[in-house]
């Protein structure tokens, strides 16, 4: 069953969307509790079929140098922690100082938090400073930010590397003209025009719960 409203697209048959969470094998006790505890108090997360999608292409990609803009309470990252392996490092960034302690100590829990650094503030900011590219940047901000995300990550990512965002379908809304208040679908259209035009990208669009686009620099 799907446990949380959040994990819902709003654009796929809820038989079918449940069909697809039914067949997710049960996940362990810490992310369990994170599941249940973002669904408690409606912290967005990725959920276990996009966290599924991620580990693949960590694991496929062989992506040991990871940086995540908005992590919140850490549950994307402990899936990018535990594909990526111990050797690799994952950076954690978020705005919520708050937030980043409850992840701090789920870290620790799910035994990845050698192979995570956490850092509170702006991810863009961060991104920039953070020395060297990374194999694979994660995309989960506010998303009228994403055009930014977008010109921030690009230099920052080897070529090869992968950009992976989260919520390019926005419940479907992407698709469908946007009021010109609603900066957060306006802001997906734009990231969503911008990937495709890149000459810099190879991006999809998978469809899986509220869209994530994987993008490979060329
Ligand atoms: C959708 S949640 C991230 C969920 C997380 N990726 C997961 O699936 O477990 C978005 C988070 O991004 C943070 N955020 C938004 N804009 C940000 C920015 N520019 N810099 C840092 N954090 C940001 C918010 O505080 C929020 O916790």
């Amino acid at each position: 069953m799907i446990r949380s409203e959040n994990l819902r697209s709003g654009y796929i048959q809820d038989d079918v969307e449940e069909y697809l969470y039914e067949l997710l094998p049960e996940r362990d006790e810490v992310v369990s509790e994170i599941e249940d505890y973002a669904a408690q108090n409606r912290v967005p997360i990725i959920g276990p079929a996009v966290a599924r999608m991620l580990t693949l292409f960590v694991q496929v990609s062989g992506a040991k140098r990871i940086f995540e803009m908005g992590s919140a309470i850490g549950y994307s990252t402990i899936w990018l922690a535990r594909a990526a392996g111990p050797k690799a490092k994952v950076i954690y960034t978020d705005g919520d100082p708050e937030k980043a302690r409850r992840a701090k100590d789920y870290f620790r829990r799910a035994g990845v938090a050698k192979r995570i650094d956490v850092r509170v503030g702006n991810a863009h900011d961060l991104l920039r400073k953070a020395p060297g590219k990374f194999d694979l940047i994660f995309n989960d901000v506010d998303k009228h930010q994403y055009p930014d995300s977008l010109r921030v990550a690009l230099p920052k990512l080897r070529r090869g590397g992968l950009f992976i965002t989260d919520n390019t379908l926005w419940s479907g809304k992407a698709a469908r003209s946007a009021a010109p208040d609603d900066v957060q679908t306006r802001g997906i259209q734009e990231f969503n025009r911008l990937v495709y035009a890149s000459k810099d990208l190879y991006p999809v669009l998978i469809p899986l719960r509220d869209g994530v686009t994987v993008c490979r620099k060329q």
